[in-house]
């Protein structure tokens, strides 16, 4: 029997939900396949500040890094809104990303089928649409130093800096462009050149780089550009390989070509265990009401078996069950259009009938 160690970091609002819901998928999966999971949770953001005055204990992050993949729901939300610098949930999350070096974001915008009549976009701009955004999670403007805020000077300021060292930019690019290798070959490196002494370092790094990969078809586009393109057509786009601050604001974007942000999981990845979280945030405005969509954590539970597990079939069996609950119709309020074939549900029911599609997958498979 395999059997594997996972961190779970539920955090803060709704993360604690959708945490809950994707694991119990994720065990079921791995039961089918006779795989054990050993799992230790921690208090993490908000909820680990007002417990232990700290958004990330380094009893967290120790068994994050000693650990063979992490599970993190969302972080932040107003109650800790008032707090600055390290005490902020956000903070933490940061200190964690960079303690396990995350540096390559993976954030998969994928569209379904049944779920193309919800987004805000029309049907046949999104229908298709395939895209992989490859964002670099640990350098640029997020961690680049000197940063300072000074209100105690006549005119006060503040400024962050944006930095990129070539060693930063050369290990995302790689695994862009390796991510593209299994793909339909392109990469669309994402920058502000036009403007930016760091893009435009960025931009000759990657062109650089991308000699290791000449069967890879390289193009680059302006952030702004890359903001338009991805709602006029975004079926242009393979892999989207980009900045921390742009991938931010960038996947948020494409995520509503999806219907909804509750839809989008995502990958950190770097040379230790993964981190694994949805994309969406914390909703307090609906925390503890049993309406999140569970989607985006049990499809990052997906992940996470393929890319720090090497789990690929349960990946794919846990996609495959998502797919089915859409198909029969389960929707919650997010992606719930009112129309006769959806019923909608609350995030326990979602996950429930995740988990039923799994059982019928699995009988399928044996009969
Ligand atoms: C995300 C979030 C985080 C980020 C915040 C919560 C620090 O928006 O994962 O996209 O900006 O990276
Ligand atoms: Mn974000």
């Amino acid at each position: 029997m395999k059997k594997f160690n996972l961190v779970t970091l539920p955090g803060d609002g709704i993360g604690s939900e959708v945490v809950e819901g994707a694991l119990k998928v994720l065990r079921t999966a791995c039961k089918q396949h006779d795989i054990e999971l050993n799992i230790q949770e921690f208090p993490f953001g908000g909820i680990s500040f007002d417990k232990h005055g700290t958004p990330a204990t380094d009893e967290a992050i120790e068994a994050c890094k000693e650990s063979d993949a992490v599970l993190l729901g969302a972080v932040g939300g107003e109650k800790w809104d008032h707090l600055t610098g390290a005490d902020r949930p956000e903070s933490g999350l940061l200190k964690l990303r960079s303690e396990l070096e995350v540096f390559a974001n993976f954030r998969p915008v994928k569209v379904y089928p049944e779920l193309a009549h919800a987004s805000t976009l029309k049907e046949e701009v999104i229908s298709g649409v395939d895209i992989l955004i490859v964002r670099e999670l640990t350098g640029g403007i997020y961690f680049g130093k000197p940063r300072e805020t000074n209100r105690s000077v006549d005119d006060p300021y503040s400024f962050d800096t944006m930095r990129y060292h070539q060693s930063e930019v050369e290990r995302v690019a790689q695994k862009a462009f390796e991510a593209a290798s299994t793909r339909n070959q392109t990469v669309c490196s994402v920058d502000k050149a036009n403007v930016l002494g760091s893009s435009r370092f960025w931009r000759d790094t990657v062109i650089e780089f991308s000699k290791k990969y000449p069967e890879i078809t390289l193009q680059h586009m302006l952030v702004d550009n890359c903001a338009m393109q991805l709602i006029r057509d975004p079926k242009q786009f393979d892999v989207v390989l980009t900045s921390n601050l742009f991938g931010d604001i960038l996947s948020d974007e494409a995520a509503m070509l999806t219907g909804s942000i509750g839809m989008l999981p995502s990958a950190s990845l770097g040379n230790g265990p993964g981190l694994y979280e949805p994309v969406h945030g914390s909703a307090p405005d609906i925390s503890g009401q049993n309406k999140a969509n569970p989607l985006a954590t049990i499809a990052s539970a997906a992940l996470l078996c393929r890319y720090s597990l090497g789990l690929e079939q349960v990946a794919v069996e846990i996609e495959q069950a998502i797919q089915d609950t859409l198909s029969a119709g389960y929707r919650t309020g997010d992606i719930y259009t009112g129309s006769e074939s959806e019923t909608l549900t609350g995030t326990e029911e979602m996950c429930n009938q995740v988990l039923k599609a799994l059982g019928e997958f699995n009988k399928a498979e044996t009969a």
